[in-house]
């Protein structure tokens, strides 16, 4: 049975004392929910608040991730944190390529590769981030953009690391605006790259990969996108900022 998760993208919002209050009101909602073992719930707050964060939350059930990490190991590179570094402080994974690192801090497939190989040096989950933005999609080259983030990136990988990969899908156009993909469009895309990925790595390893949906994901549309075959949880930006509304979309994977 493949992993399902929800994913927390706080993004640079929130300053520690509201994080912790965030993480604990959404610690102790899910206290009452029994989550099946493939269900993972992660939280992604900004790094400043990892360490406070991780003192209120429940490692069993919620699993700590970075927003980014470096692309290199250690050394002199000021203001950047490594992968390393987000292990010890206790996370599990980390974000890789999310849209918004890509177009505000120019990182390339190349760097994107290279943070990749960080993670899975130190043990962290990478969630790897691919979409297109809307004029991509409205001149048909969705599909290509999507499948070249992802071979320019992962398909270097060995069988192995590959599989220890969760890619999201968050078509640019949908992220922040209120506009999510229809259930159709999201189910689509999955299902493209997972055959994308059968075709470079075999059928088992495809089927085992969790991809998860994100953009503009809320209460009232998460169980209508999860409810398609492909799409095996969200990465939730605004949505994740409130514990309910959050928990809500947790409630929506069961
Ligand atoms: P959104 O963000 O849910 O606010 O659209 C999703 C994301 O950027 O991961």
């Amino acid at each position: 049975m493949r992993n399902k998760i929800v994913a927390g993208n706080w993004k640079m919002n929130t300053i520690v004392r509201e994080g912790v209050a965030l993480a604990s009101d959404i610690n102790v909602s899910l206290k009452d929910i029994n989550l099946p073992e493939n269900v993972k719930i992660i939280l992604a707050p900004p790094f400043t608040h990892i360490a406070f964060v991780e003192q209120v939350t429940d490692d069993k059930k919620i699993i700590i991730a970075g927003q980014n990490c470096s692309s290199e190991e250690q050394g002199a590179y000021t203001g950047e944190i490594s992968a390393k570094m987000l292990k010890m402080i206790g996370c599990s994974a980390v974000i890789i390529g999310h849209s918004e690192r890509r177009a505000y801090f120019c990182e390339t497939s190349e760097t994107l590769a290279k943070k990749t190989e960080q993670a899975l040096k130190n043990e962290l989950t990478p969630i790897f981030c691919c979409g297109e933005k809307l004029e991509e999609r409205e001149a048909g080259n969705h599909f290509n953009i999507v499948k070249n983030q992802i071979s320019e990136s992962l398909f270097n990988l060995s069988e192995k690391n590959f599989s220890k990969i969760v890619i999201a899908y968050e078509p640019v156009w949908a992220i922040g605006t209120g506009v999510t993909a229809t259930k159709e469009q999201a189910q689509e895309m999955h299902e493209f790259i997972r055959k994308t990925v059968a075709e470079k790595y075999g059928n088992n390893t495809a089927e085992k990969l969790t991809i998860l949906y994100g953009g503009s994901v809320k209460p009232d549309n998460a169980a209508e996108i999860f409810s398609m075959p492909d799409v095996d949880g969200g990465l939730i930006g605004g949505a994740s900022l409130k514990a309910d509304s959050f928990v809500d979309i947790v409630k929506a994977i069961l």
